[in-house]
């Protein structure tokens, strides 16, 4: 008895250590150094980014996304930060979309934003969000943003704490990434000519 609820307490001491473990490499680890080693030689050019002058440069009716990750800024390295400009034309959206390794703090810097997230438990939050307000997308939540207005355009800046939190868009993975027709068809209960539709902007161009 003794014995088992010592190995029991074992167990789940190693669990409990398992699941720190992961929490803390979920993000990135910390620096023991000021900055990344391969910045030791770097000069203060090294440090700017310069890629958001002019803004996002989205096309006219379209929405557009410029990340500033540790990929095109290699000074984020071990930094636990990143972060990207979003501009939307009147009447677009950015799609339903996770970042698996970084909190997303959402800021509006023009116009107005319908935003909404889902928690894991399926909840539903939405808000509508003025020029000057924040938003947090918690890490890893599915969440989306949308411009309401048929006139107006808007801007928002975001940062991320990660310096790669990388984005899985729902769309795209679902219905681009070549999983089975098959499989697709089953688990949204629609028939082939539907999900034909589905997958028709994902196509490969040709
Ligand atoms: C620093 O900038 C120079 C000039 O752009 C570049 O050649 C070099 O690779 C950069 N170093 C790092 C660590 O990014
Ligand atoms: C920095 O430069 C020195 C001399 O040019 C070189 O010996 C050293 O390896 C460089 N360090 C890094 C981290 O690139
Ligand atoms: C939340 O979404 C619903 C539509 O599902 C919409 O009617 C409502 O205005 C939204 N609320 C906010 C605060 O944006």
């Amino acid at each position: 008895m003794g014995t088992t609820s010592t190995a029991e307490g074992g167990l789940l001491m190693a669990v409990v250590i398992m699941q720190l473990l992961a929490a803390a490499i979920a993000s990135d680890p910390e620096l023991t150094t000021d900055f990344a080693t391969i910045m030791h030689n770097a000069s203060a050019d090294n440090f700017t980014f310069t890629g958001l002058r002019g803004g996002a440069k989205a096309r006219p009716g379209s929405f557009k996304t410029v990340r500033v990750f540790v990929d095109s800024f290699p000074a984020l390295e071990g930094l636990g930060i990143s972060a990207a400009l979003l501009e939307f034309h009147p009447s677009t959206h950015s799609a339903p979309h996770i970042h698996p390794r970084g909190t997303e703090l959402f800021y509006v810097m023009e116009g107005s934003l319908m935003v909404g997230l889902v928690d894991t438990a399926g909840h539903f939050f939405n808000q509508t969000l003025q020029t000057g307000d924040l938003f947090v997308f918690p890490k890893g939540l599915l969440h989306f943003e949308v411009n309401p207005s048929t006139a107006q355009k808007a801007v928002a800046f975001s940062s991320f704490s990660g310096s790669n939190p990388a984005t899985i868009s729902i769309p795209a993975t679902l219905f681009g990434s070549g999983i089975p027709p098959a499989v697709l068809a089953q688990a949204f209960h629609v028939d082939d000519s539907a999900l034909a539709q589905l997958q028709a902007p994902f196509a490969p161009r040709q």
